[in-house]
């Protein structure tokens, strides 16, 4: 099994993941019979493209399993691919060293699928340039859960910034859309929600809505606000950014929370970390929970 796109998860899985990270959490592997079959297992992660979070916190969670990494931080200035190795080539090999692969690269959905064929053990997308960040999106539903008391349902997301670029909200609102939920969409015209992202949450009749005005969209009650950074790596497009400081705070319920992936811009100021309310670094942290989930999954 890989993990590409959220696109193919059912409810299920979502429950099967969460379950697994709270377990990892709660430090239930001593007794699990997952740790014996990771014991011997390596992971290679295969990185395109920069990160912190993603890639220490696959690794940390392979480590704390009792397996071992093997890992190409800089792939594009260390790896074959300066040679011209095509990445189906890649995979084919390191999949011959590796038991399963984390990859990280600015291609295509597409093409990333049909490149994971040529693996022979299960390949994870880490995030492919603006497409999509599968297992950020199930940190990130994880960490919703913890929040609000185990559930989903019958609230009002709010997502701003970079919508168009930014994988991450990619990944979550395909989620999103298997549950009842309400989501509101702030962007600047050309930043908006990609219409292959929309039009896949509209097959599945959820409401959703766009909006320029993030103070229209605060004044509606959310519970959750996903703060995105302009991802100026991608496009020479620039629009005002949306801040959301000390006013943008007052606006919101008590019991909301902000979140965001990370790494942060000018969009989060400091001063919103005092806040209960700022769910990131807790985000954050659930990230490794959650791919000691994923890994404990797809090796065992
Ligand atoms: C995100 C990414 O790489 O898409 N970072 C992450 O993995 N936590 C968000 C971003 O870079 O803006």
């Amino acid at each position: 099994m890989n993990l590409i796109s959220t696109r193919d998860f059912t409810t299920k899985d979502v429950n099967r993941f969460i379950d697994l990270a709270e377990d990892a959490r709660q430090g239930h592997w001593n007794f699990s019979p997952h740790l014996k079959k990771l014991k011997r297992k390596i992971l290679a992660t295969l990185f395109y493209e920069p990160s912190t979070r993603t890639r220490l916190s696959f690794e940390s969670a392979m480590l704390r399993l009792k397996g071992k990494v093997i890992s190409v931080e800089n792939a594009q200035t260390s790896s074959s691919w300066l040679k011209g190795e095509s990445l189906e080539d890649t995979l084919k090999i390191v999949s011959s060293y590796a038991d399963v692969i984390v990859l990280r690269d600015s291609i295509d959905l597409r093409y990333m699928e049909e490149a994971v064929k040529y693996s022979k053990v299960p390949v994870i997308n880490a995030g492919n340039g603006s497409g999509e960040h599968p297992t950020q999106a199930l940190q990130d539903m994880y960490t919703i859960w913890r929040e609000f008391s185990y559930d989903f349902n019958d609230k009002h997301y709010v997502f701003v910034g970079d919508l168009r670029y930014g994988r991450t909200v990619h990944s979550l609102v395909q989620l999103f859309s298997l549950y009842n939920v309400r989501m509101t969409f702030v962007s600047q015209p050309d930043f908006s929600m990609p219409g292959e992202v929309l039009n896949f949450i509209s097959q599945r009749e959820i409401g959703w809505v766009e909006t320029k005005s993030l103070h229209e969209a605060l004044g509606n009650r959310p519970d959750v606000v996903y703060l995105t950074r302009m991802q100026t790596e991608r496009t020479v497009k620039r629009a005002d950014t949306y801040v959301f400081g000390e006013k943008e705070m007052e606006m919101v319920d008590e019991r909301a929370i902000i979140m965001h992936p990370l790494p942060r811009g000018e969009e989060l100021p400091l001063e919103i970390d005092k806040y209960e309310n700022a769910a990131y670094f807790r985000q954050a942290e659930n990230g490794l929970w959650m791919r000691m989930g994923i890994l404990s999954y797809l090796l065992s």
